[in-house]
Parts: C-alpha cells; structure tokens; sequence
C-alpha cells in the first residue's frame, strides 16, 4: 500500500540533495580518524576485512531498510517508529528503537565533539607553521600539551557544540547542500594529496601489507570491525532513517545507499593508505590509540611542498566533515522536540545542545586528570575511561543492536506489500536485500555478540 504521509519538516529538493547529506554525515572523524586507528589496534588485514564484508552484507541493506522505514513513516525516528508499528499492527514498543537511537546520538556527539575539537585546534597549530620539518617526537608533544589540558579541549569541545547548534537551530537543509558539494571532493583532493606523500616515504608497500595482509584477529576485533561498519555508514541510530523521512518519494533508495557505501569505504581506505606509510616510516606504533592521525599526519604535512597550506586546509575540511556528520547525530531528536513538544529548532538545540555538552566534559577528562579512571566489564571489555566506554557501548553495542531490530522490523515485522512499495526496486534487488536483512543481517550481529560473550567461539 502506498501512503501519503508528509513531513513537516520539509524535504530535500533532489536525490542529490539526500545523497550528499547523507555522505555527509556518513564520512567524518569515524573514516578519517577511527578507522585508521582501530584498524592499527586490531591488527590490520583481518580488521580490515571483516569491515568490508559487514559493509557490504550488513551496511548497505541495513541503510536501505533505514532510509526506506524514514521515508515511510516522515517524522522524527521515534513517532517513525509508532506510526509504522501501527500501520502494520505491530506493538508500540517499537518506539523504544527511536529512543535507543536517541541517546546513542546524545552519546556518540558528547565524544565526537571533544575529538572534533582537536581537530579545530589543529588548524591553527597547522596554520602557524608549528608543523614545518616536525619529527615524530615534536609532534608527540604537541599532542600530549594539547590532551593533557583539559581548559583547552573543553574550550575547543565547547566551541565545536556551539557550530553545530547554530547548523542544526536554523534546520540541517540550510546550506549543508552547498557545503557538501564543495567540500567532499576537497577532502578527496587533499587526501589524495597525503597518500602521495606517502607513497615517497619509501614505507608505502608496508603500509599497504599491514591493511590487506590477513593475519589473527580476536572475538572483540570482529565485533569492533562490525561496530564500525555501523559508526562509519551512521547506521543503528536514526541518523540515516531521520534524513530518509527528507527523501522526495520517486527516488531510488537502492542506487543512493550503494553509492554512499562505497564513497564512504573509499575515503576510509584512503585515510589509512595516507597514515600507515607515516606510521612504519617513523618508527611510530600502528595501535597508538586515537591520537594516531594527530600524531602521523603532521610529519606529512610538515615535510611536503606547500605543507603549512595543505595540512591548515586538511583539518579545515577535517572539521566541516566532522560538522557535517555531528549535526545529524543529533537531528533525531531536534526533530522529535519539534514535533511533540511544538518547540521551535532553536530552543530544541540549544536544550540538546547543552545536555551533550555536559556529558563530553567526561570525554575531555578521559584524556588527562581521569586517564587513570578504567573500569571492566565481564565478557565484554576490560580497563576502559569514560571516553573509551562510551565509544565501545554506542559504537559495537548500541548502533548493532540498533541495526539489528531495523532489520527485524523491515523484513519480519512489516509486510512485504509496504517494504516492496516503498523501496520500489527491481524485483533481484528486492530479494537479494530481503533475504539479507530477514536472514544475514540478524544472524550476524547475533552471532557476533555470542562470540563477545564466549557462548560461541569463531
Ligand atoms: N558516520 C559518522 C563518521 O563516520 C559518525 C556518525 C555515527 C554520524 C552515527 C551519525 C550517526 O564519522
């Protein structure tokens, strides 16, 4: 069955529009500064693989079925999630996956914004020349002056929240196309700019082999390659399905989802081709934590022509990236305040605004007076901060488990008639996707969990 409904939050003028929002908030810090240093923790080869198979079965199908389930349903996540319960005769209790998404969003951006912040600060680092002919141990304590205090990180966090209130106050459409045209390629450029510095490094086939070269990998590297299948594709939390409830009806779902997919995948190859060289180059370690980037790059951009322009650009177009996936982290629940407490978007981000603010004091912490503060729990992760724990429960338990109950509401809770409908692809595709979220996404992220947990070993 067809429906009609509209969304009073508008939409986008174009399936460009969409796609570009949607990259977006898809590539940001997860491609360019996660990925590279998780990849260096798990080992590289087998991370890095089981990544791109869980992109390609989990992550493309899964943002299908969000996107489809946002247009369907064209209000903020949570009322998206009752009307569809509804209109299927489903229980109500599938709201609970709007909320869930909700303050996973709340979570991720309290974080995501203090690392954002280092990113800022590394604009004007880069555009004073502090970087020219910067070796590995000047860049090191760079890093730590900057991370160890915690006035510092909490004025850049705090500048960070402000620039995406002000974006998400005057309504995520404004503006975002035309940043997003613009910069995405710029970033490109850029990037590609660094690969090729690598690739003089005389370290570059090293760098390579450590990313493609299988090697062991452990039960908890699995689960974090999954998890950041999620993270990176904005999967699990609404993100995607808030921006789908934008998506003008006649547009190919399956086409869009493909193609954000693979630019995401392609801008997270390259962010590790252009550090991994650095790294073995300089004697650096590949699991230095999340500093990597911050500690690698530099020594590229300190060492290139032009390097003082490049790297101040670099982390400019670092921060858009960031900005531009931070404003739809926090997109579903502005829309939900709009819509059931008839507040106007600016007071909804101010109030979104501060309550994640205060929660990313505990990240800014993380890093200096309470680097110390770890905490374990069994079976599933041992001396983790506050930083280190939130990125582990949003990113490898709350974004799967998110997934894993869109999958279950698209192909086992909603009729085939709606989900045929509403994604409105050739009669292969439509199996192919059905059997993978009503099959193979759920029994993945299950079996995933179980292996965490030690009911199942790998
Ligand atoms: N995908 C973003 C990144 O890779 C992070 C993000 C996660 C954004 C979840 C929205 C929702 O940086």
């Amino acid at each position: 069955m067809t429906t009609t409904r509209k969304s009073i939050h508008g939409q986008w003028s174009n399936r460009l529009v969409f796609i570009l929002a949607a990259t977006g908030s898809a590539v940001g810090l997860g491609n360019i500064w996660k990925f590279p240093y998780i990849a260096g923790e798990n080992g590289g080869g087998t991370f890095v693989l089981v990544y791109l198979v869980c992109i390609a079965l989990i992550g493309v199908p899964i943002m299908m079925a969000e996107t489809m389930i946002g247009r369907r349903g064209r209000q903020s996540p949570i009322n998206t999630m009752a009307a569809l319960a509804a209109d299927e005769g489903r229980s109500a209790g599938w709201v609970a996956l709007g909320w869930m998404g909700v303050i996973a969003g709340f979570l991720i951006l309290s974080y995501y914004s203090v690392i954002a912040g280092w990113a800022l600060s590394y604009i004007f680092r880069s555009a004073s020349g502090a970087f020219l002919n910067v070796t590995s141990n000047g860049i090191n304590s760079i890093f730590t002056n900057l991370v160890s205090d915690p006035e510092k990180l909490l004025a850049w966090h705090t500048i960070f929240m402000v620039m995406t209130m002000i974006v998400v106050a005057r309504g995520v459409k404004h503006g975002l196309e035309k940043a997003v045209r613009f910069l995405m390629p710029a970033l490109l450029a850029l990037l590609l700019m660094t690969v090729a510095y690598s690739m003089t490094t005389g370290y570059f086939m090293e760098g390579v082999r450590f990313l493609f070269t299988p090697g062991p990998i452990s039960g908890q590297g699995v689960l974090i390659a999954m998890g950041h299948a999620f993270f990176t594709l904005s999967l699990g939390m609404g993100a995607i399905m808030v921006y789908g409830s934008y998506l003008p009806r006649h547009t190919s779902i399956t086409q869009a989802s493909v193609l954000i997919a693979v630019s995401d995948t392609g801008v997270a190859l390259l962010a590790g081709m252009a550090i991994f060289p650095i790294v073995f180059a300089n004697g650096l370690e590949p699991g230095a934590g999340p500093g990597l980037i911050f500690k690698t790059l530099p020594i590229a951009f300190g060492h290139m022509e032009a390097g003082t322009m490049i790297g101040t650009a670099f982390f400019i177009l670092l921060v858009f990236a960031a900005w531009t996936s931070a404003i739809s982290l926090i997109e579903p629940a502005v829309a939900w305040m709009v819509e059931n407490r008839g507040m106007n978007r600016i007071y909804a981000s101010v109030y979104i605004g501060i309550f994640t603010w205060l929660i990313g004091i505990g990240s800014v912490l993380s890093f200096n007076l309470w680097a110390d503060h770890t905490w374990s729990v069994p079976f599933l992760f041992k001396d983790k901060n506050f930083f280190d724990t939130l990125d582990f429960v949003t990113a490898n338990l709350m974004l799967p488990l998110g997934g894993l109950f869109i999958a279950i509401f698209a192909a086992w809770m909603m009729k085939e008639s709606s989900t045929r409908d509403e994604l409105n692809t050739h009669n292969v595709v439509y199996r192919i996707w059905y059997f993978l979220v009503k099959y193979i996404t759920p029994i993945a992220v299950i079996v995933v969990f179980l292996n965490v947990i030690g009911v199942i070993e790998l």
